[in-house]
């Protein structure tokens, strides 16, 4: 199947394969391709492909899996790595859930089975993936307490946050208990894990960035040390996800949030962006659109 992409997003994992910092799980050979998920055009699909729902000329989106980078012009891909992009949204914006809503979706539903009226710690909760999992923990009948940047406490109560808290100046004392912690962030991994309510699951999404080997042995030792494992997965969405993605984003019960657009030949500065701004959702490549 051959995709001509649109729009592509910047995501955490980029700046982390390009970093090479943890080469262990992402491989330490260069150059690498860049980008994971991307809305198109379907312009060219095998015969006997299993379309399921699709056709050539259909807008398409997706993730590519292990068999290149995004931010180009054109994708090649497995039928099994696309679905219908939603209606509703133009490329620009719908791209910026694709990473986020599948990996919310995962994280909350799939691990830790989040129930209506549950208490829910999110950390993070401004960038591409936090933004999104407010949403939809406030979309599964949670409340929602948010851990975000100050500049950042606004934006996140209007996603949909019950509690917005400062990262930089909350004490974990003065959070509270919760029956679900959703980190996006890695660090202090098993600090927060004490907040944990009687009966509660904490998934976490990343290793934090300043020492990521530690917060992978904090995850791998919490399933050794304490009665609560950490759960952390590794994303790897296909169709199903996506066509899941979509019917959700139909109904409204997610939007998109945009923090800024470059142009493909701008990435480098959307990567440096990414590392250096206060993020409010995501940061887009228009590549054809
Ligand atoms: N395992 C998986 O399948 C999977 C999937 C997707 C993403 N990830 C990983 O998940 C992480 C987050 O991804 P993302 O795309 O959401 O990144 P992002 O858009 O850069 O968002 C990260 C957010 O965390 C905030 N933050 C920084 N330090 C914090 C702290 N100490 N406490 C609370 N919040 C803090 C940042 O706020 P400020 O910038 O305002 O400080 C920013 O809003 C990345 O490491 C990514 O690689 C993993």
């Amino acid at each position: 199947m051959v995709v001509r992409v649109d729009a592509a997003s910047v995501n955490g994992a980029d700046l982390l394969l390009r970093s090479g910092r943890l080469g262990v799980l992402t491989g330490r050979r260069f150059p690498k391709q860049i980008g994971i998920d991307f809305v198109g055009s379907l312009v060219a699909a095998h015969p006997e492909a299993d379309l399921s729902g699709v056709s050539v000329g259909s807008r398409v989106w997706g993730t590519v899996a292990d068999q290149g980078g995004s931010l180009a012009e054109f994708v090649g891909i497995p039928s099994t790595q696309i679905a219908a992009a939603p209606n509703n949204l133009t490329s620009l914006e719908a791209v910026t859930l694709l990473a986020g809503g599948t990996t919310a979706y995962t994280g909350l539903v799939q691990k830790a089975h989040l129930r209506p009226g549950e208490r829910v710690l999110i950390r993070g909760a401004a960038g591409g993936v936090g933004s999104v999992a407010i949403q939809l923990a406030k979309a599964l009948g949670a409340h929602v307490t948010a851990l975000a940047a100050a500049a950042s406490l606004e934006f996140v109560l209007g996603l949909g946050a019950d509690v917005a808290r400062d990262y930089r100046t909350a004490t974990r004392e003065d959070l509270g208990k919760f029956d679900v912690i959703f980190d996006t962030n890695g660090s202090d991994l098993l600090a927060f894990r004490r907040l944990l309510a009687p009966g509660g699951r904490m998934v976490s999404i990343a290793f934090g960035k300043k020492a990521p080997v530690r917060g992978l042995l904090a995850i791998a030792g919490s399933a050794v040390f304490g009665r609560r494992r950490i759960r952390f997965f590794l994303g790897k969405p296909t169709r199903n996800d996506f066509q899941r993605l979509t019917e959700q984003v139909e109904r409204g019960e997610i939007r998109p949030v945009i923090d800024r657009v470059f142009p493909l030949a701008q990435s480098a500065d959307a990567h440096t962006a990414l590392e250096n701004h206060s993020i409010q959702g995501k940061i887009v490549i228009s590549i054809s659109e």
